[in-house]
Parts: structure tokens; sequence; C-alpha cells
């Protein structure tokens, strides 16, 4: 059935299409009984505990498909057990040009340069005083372009302050190929100062009497083993909770996909099924340096149960998924998640 409406959906222009599907999801969700029809069917519970936080279930939805905070009502009922909105920024940006999102059918994956468009974080956080409660929904934070990199931390510090109170847990996305310049704050001097703030301002939540809240690094896949080195140091000296890896990556190596046709499309991040290799290589590296202590988020190319329960053989205590989400639907959702209650 999903074969089919992916089918349809196909034949529009990517970005409209997710548009176009989240429309026609949020009217159907509120024909009497079919959102509680939707959960009943996709939902699996399997409540995991993880970093403080008892999740219903160990899938989630990665950042970028729900911005905004629009749609969790919606997203809930498809299965997931989490959803992490963003990322969002201190101000609201359009982000670049269109086009700037690519299906790369041939390699069941996208290519993306949306450039952190969303509504910032004050429209963001009136949504979420309105979020379902039992989902648990994570911040994923980030700079606005306009923001210089020595200023950076001033736009992690305002996202952080202001969702705090309406959010599970934070992800800092320093890794995202689509801000120019963004990557670099994944270097020691930066990224220190960036989370140590963070860590800094959570304990100010805490003696004001805030639940203690998870903060995790995004990290790319591209980064060197030595880069990952100091990454796992920052993680550490810092006092963040873990890592999430990875987000998409530049390298364009391992596509079946023409290179007329990728030249064409031009600069962005690809994600998808290429990506798994790459993504759980970085995840499994994490895990055996840091002797499977790291609290780890694995995401990257999961598009079926043996590529998630990998994921979790790697070090990776929950999953994510976007591409695959978009490729094969929902039904993978509740396969992973039945799949993963087996291997608790
Ligand atoms: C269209 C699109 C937009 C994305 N936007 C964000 C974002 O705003 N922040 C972020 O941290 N990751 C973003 N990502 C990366 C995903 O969260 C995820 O890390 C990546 O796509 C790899 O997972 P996948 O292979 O399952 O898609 C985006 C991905 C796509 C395809």
């Amino acid at each position: 059935m999903y074969k089919f409406i992916r089918s349809l959906l196909f034949l529009l222009p990517a970005e409209t299409a997710h548009q176009f599907t989240f429309f026609c999801l949020k009217w159907a969700c509120k024909v009497p009984f079919v959102k509680a029809l939707m959960h009943q069917y996709y939902f699996v519970e399997n409540s995991f505990e993880f970093e403080g936080i008892r999740f219903p279930n160990r899938v989630g939805l990665a950042a970028g498909f729900d911005k905004n905070a629009a749609y969790l009502n919606e997203l809930a009922a498809l299965g997931f057990g989490f959803v992490e909105i963003g990322t969002v920024t201190p101000l609201a940006q359009a982000g670049n040009e269109k086009p700037r999102l690519f299906r790369l059918k041939k390699d069941s994956g996208i290519i993306n340069r949306m450039g952190f468009n969303n509504d910032g974080v004050d429209v963001v956080i009136e949504r979420l005083k309105k979020r379902p409660k039992k989902l648990i929904v994570g911040g994923n934070i980030g700079k606005n372009k306009i923001t210089p990199n020595d200023e950076a931390v001033n736009d992690y510090r305002i996202c952080f302050e202001k969702m705090y109170p309406y959010v599970d847990y934070f992800v800092v996305n320093v890794s995202s190929p689509n801000t120019p310049g963004l990557r670099e704050l994944q270097e020691k001097g930066p990224l220190t100062a960036i989370l140590s703030t963070l860590v800094t301002l959570r304990n100010q939540f805490i003696k004001q009497d805030f639940p203690s809240k998870p903060v995790f690094l995004k990290i790319a896949p591209d980064l060197t083993h030595t880069q990952l080195d100091d990454v796992i140091e920052i993680v550490k000296e810092t006092g963040i909770n873990g890592i999430v890896a990875t987000n998409t990556t530049i390298e364009r190596n391992h596509l079946q996909t023409d290179k007329n046709l990728l030249q064409q499309i031009g600069n962005g991040g690809y994600s998808g099924k290429a990506l798994f290799d790459h993504a759980t290589a970085v995840l499994k590296y994490i895990n055996q340096q840091t002797e499977g202590q790291l609290p780890l988020i694995g995401v990257g190319g999961i598009n079926s149960v043996s590529s998630a329960a990998d994921k979790v053989k790697n070090g990776a205590s929950l999953v994510q998924l976007y591409t695959g989400f978009i490729y094969e639907g929902p039904g993978l959702v509740k396969q992973i998640s039945m799949a993963l209650k087996k291997i608790n």
C-alpha cells in the first residue's frame, strides 16, 4: 500500500511531496478515530530507559523532518517513540534557494541543502506548549546563517534557554553541511566553548528545580579518527551525555546515481542507504574507543530491521531514521520497534 502511495508522491518535486503528505496526514488525523486507529496499528510499546528518560520505544524520527514541531501528534500516531525537532535557530530563516531537496532513487537516498529553514525558536516553543505528552521530544539546536562563528555560542545559548522547559533532551548540531562554516564548530576550541556553556546553563536550570535534561552532540560522518578522538575527549571533558552519529555526508563515492546528475544537483548532504556503512563505522569507532560507556544514538542509512539491529550491535541505544522512512513508510517504524523489543 505504501509503495503505491509513494509512487504517486514521487511524481511531485521532493519538497512539495513532503509538504503535501503532511497536509493530508494532518487533515486525516482530524477525522474522528483516525489518529487513534493509526496509533493502535503502528505503535509498538517497548519502554526503554536511556539517560534518565523513559522512551516509549527505541525508534525515533531524525532531525530535519519536523523542523518546527508542527506534526508531533501525527508523527506519534505513525509509531515513533521519539521525535527530534529542528534544527531550530534563534531567528526564523528561509533556508537556501529552491530546489534544495533531491531524490536519488537508484541509491534509495536524498541530497539536501535545506539550510536550516525554520520558524525560529519563539514560534516553535509556542507549538511545544501543546505537544503530546507521551511522545519524547528532542530539541535539535543550531545557529542562524547570519551569525558569525565567533558568536555562535550565543545562538546555541538562546535556543537552549528558551527550549529547556519544553523538550526532553537536546542535540547540538554542528555537523550540517548546509550552513557555511558550521562544521568548523566541530573543532576543539569552539566545540568546547559551546558545550561547556550549555552544561553551565543546565546546572543553573537544575538549581531552579528543573529536571536535568540530557545533551547530545550530533556529528558528521566525514570526521577522521583523530577528529573523532578529539570529539570524544571534549564530550567527556564538558560532561555532556553522548553523541548522535551521524548527520548527512558530503561524500559521493559510493553512489550508483549517474555522475552527471550528481554534478547537476550540486552541493548538499547525502542521506539514505549508501550512508549506512559510513555512519555505522563512525558509531562503531566511538563505541570501541569509549569501551561501550558513552551513550549513543545511531542514525544514518537505516532502511530495514537488520540495519537498525546493526546500529544497536555497534553501540546505539536508540535509533533514528529519516530517509528510510520516506522510502519504506511507517511500516518500517513498526517492524524495527518490534525487532528491537526482542533484543532489549
Ligand atoms: C531533508 C533533510 C533535512 C535534514 N535536516 C536536518 C536538520 O535540520 N538538522 C539535523 O541535525 N539533521 C538534519 N538532517 C539529517 C538527518 O537528521 C539524519 O541525520 C540523516 O538524514 C541521516 O539519516 P538517514 O540516512 O536515515 O536519512 C536532515 C536530513 C534530510 C534528508
